[in-house]
């Protein structure tokens, strides 16, 4: 079995996460953990509360070993803003021996706040402005070796960069 990869995507709501996590899945075969489906799931009335987020993330944990050890690739769609965010996934790829892809999705803070005016309903994600600059304020930069995309132009260039690294990878 081709050894599976976690790529972890970051970034600040609207940014494209979503989107990027997407157009990645139509490349490689991946499942999707979007935190924001799981918390539909887990807590329908969401309250946004830390306790209702440790739950959520405690269920995300479990479900990346679970798949990891199963030998699925997993894109976790998610904001890990923070380094303290990150710090499981460090040690869940440590330990299994599993590669890990971090990968800061990001846009110009214009395009995001007319982005986030104009989303529907429908979409997963609550986040609008008042949020993406409560939550900018908690952004720390990811120490470790990781790709940035800006999804306010053309991702093809860094999605092919990206997918020849992973499709590297799973010939080992
Ligand atoms: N490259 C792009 N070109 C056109 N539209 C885009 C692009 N990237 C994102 N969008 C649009 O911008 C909006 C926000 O993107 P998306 O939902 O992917 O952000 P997100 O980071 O997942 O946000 P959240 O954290 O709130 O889930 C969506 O309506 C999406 O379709
Ligand atoms: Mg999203």
């Amino acid at each position: 079995m081709a050894a599976p990869t976690l790529v972890a995507v970051s970034g600040l709501p609207g940014t494209g996460k979503s989107y990027f996590s997407q157009r990645l899945s139509e490349r490689l075969p991946f499942v999707i953990l979007e935190s924001d489906a799981l918390r539909r799931v887990l807590f329908p009335a969401s309250v946004y509360s830390r306790q209702e987020s440790f739950r959520l993330f405690k269920a995300v944990h479990q479900l990346i070993e679970r798949l990891l050890k199963e030998g699925v690739s997993i894109i976790l769609d998610a904001t890990n803003l923070t380094e303290g965010n990150r710090e499981y996934l460090y040690s869940i790829a440590e330990r299994l021996g599993v590669k890990l892809m971090l990968v800061r999705v990001e846009a110009p803070p214009e395009v995001v706040r007319q982005r986030l005016a104009g989303r529907d309903s429908a979409s997963l994600s609550q986040a609008d402005w008042a949020v993406y600059e409560k939550l900018a304020l908690t952004v720390e930069d990811i120490k470790r070796r990781h790709y940035a995309v800006d999804t306010s132009s053309d991702i093809g260039p860094v999605l092919d960069k990206i997918v020849a690294e992973i499709s590297k990878q799973g010939k080992k």
